[in-house]
């Protein structure tokens, strides 16, 4: 299949090519798109045939279901209630990163909602997504834009990458302002449970409801009595080719250890890159250092940090290593998001 790519640099200017994809989306196609978190894999929500396609082109598992998108904050006709803890967080946080989990209408179709009961609409606010979400006409079903497994897609070029050839629009627009996907919040309960951590912090979503907990099975190892509640954070995830290590402890430390197992990797012939802070940086004096962003600004490190393992692929290295960082605030996407690129690999100095 042929993929026609554009980049919209002017939503004015280049309206017509929204409305193109547009109406490729309403009439079951499948259209890559930017938004803040991480581009998305788009298609008309409520047809299945059009959804079919999103798994086929990313080879993802069908258990796994996707996020609903809306140009709006009325969603009364995808879902049974918006409870008021709801109808608050979506006040507060929408457009924005954070998904919210409700149980589900008939209208959205079992495929999009892989048989469960419930389904993950989320209002994004990068002005591109939204204004085609808006010209689709219809819900947009929109997993990241990555072939299933890779680090998720921050820019077009990682697009291209991974989906050419294999549907229908590519639409381009700058770099993921907040580089790791929504953070999902499951309102299906009270008090509700953060499934997956994202730009929208746990003392953000606090600061509304104070009850608000973490889902246990995402912080530690998978076990076979503990399974997340998002059935894709069960699944081996943005994994480079390359194995990684996170090391955790203080700072002198984790820069001697790093230090020296990069030297016994050189001297075993191995290639390996080290993920680090721009104030750590030059403590590594062998490897290929690729820098994340000021360790004062983590909102940098997560808009680098899936590009940085794709670099790490691109440059083939057979192992990488990088630090740990403090699980508070964004830190807590960036190291939910480590620990399953490593498959939970840390070692603790
Ligand atoms: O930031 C984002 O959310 C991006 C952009 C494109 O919007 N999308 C995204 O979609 O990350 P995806 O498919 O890569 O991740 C969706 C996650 C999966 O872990 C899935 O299992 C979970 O959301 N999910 C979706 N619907 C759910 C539901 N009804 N209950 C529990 N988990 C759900
Ligand atoms: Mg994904």
């Amino acid at each position: 299949m042929e993929t026609k790519v554009t980049i919209i640099n002017d939503i004015k200017k280049d309206i017509e090519y929204l409305k193109e994809a547009g109406r490729i989306i309403y009439n079951g196609g499948v259209v890559a798109f930017p938004t803040e978190t991480v581009y998305g894999l788009g298609a008309n929500a409520l047809k299945e045939d059009a959804v079919d396609k999103i798994f086929k082109a990313k080879g993802r598992p069908q258990d796994n279901p996707l996020i609903v998108h809306v140009a709006s904050k009325d969603i009364d006709y995808l879902v049974k209630e918006v409870p008021e803890v709801a109808k608050e967080l979506i006040n507060k946080f929408w457009p924005g990163p954070l998904t919210i989990i409700l149980n589900k209408k008939d209208i959205i179709p079992n495929r999009t909602s892989a048989n469960l009961e419930s389904v993950g609409i989320r209002m994004p606010s990068d002005e591109i997504a939204l204004k085609l979400i808006e010209l689709s006409g219809c819900p947009v079903a929109a997993p990241s834009a990555n072939i299933s497994g890779r680090p998720s897609p921050t820019d077009v070029e990682r697009c291209i990458e991974d989906l050419d050839g294999k549907i229908d629009y590519i639409i381009g627009g700058s770099q993921s302002e907040v580089g790791v996907e929504s953070t999902i919040v499951d309102c299906t309960v009270m008090p509700p449970v953060v499934l997956r951590p994202g730009g929208i912090t746990l003392e953000m979503l606090r600061e509304i409801c104070s009850d608000i907990t973490i889902d246990k099975a995402i912080q530690g190892k998978p076990d076979g009595n503990l399974k997340p509640k998002a059935p894709g954070m069960k699944y081996r995830h943005y994994a480079p080719k390359a194995k990684l290590k996170i090391i955790k402890g203080n700072k002198e430390k984790t820069i001697e250890k790093i230090n020296e197992i990069v030297q016994n990797y050189i001297d075993n012939q191995k290639k390996v890159a080290i993920l680090s802070t721009e104030e750590l940086s030059g403590r590594f004096p062998l490897g290929e250092v690729i820098t994340l962003g000021s360790e004062k600004n983590l909102y940098d490190v997560a808009r680098n940090l899936f590009e940085a393992l794709r670099k790490c692929d691109d440059i083939n290295v057979d192992y990488i290593l990088c630090q740990a960082f403090e699980e508070k605030g964004v830190g807590l996407a960036i190291m939910n998001r480590l620990n399953k690129a490593a498959g939970f690999d840390i070692l603790e100095v």
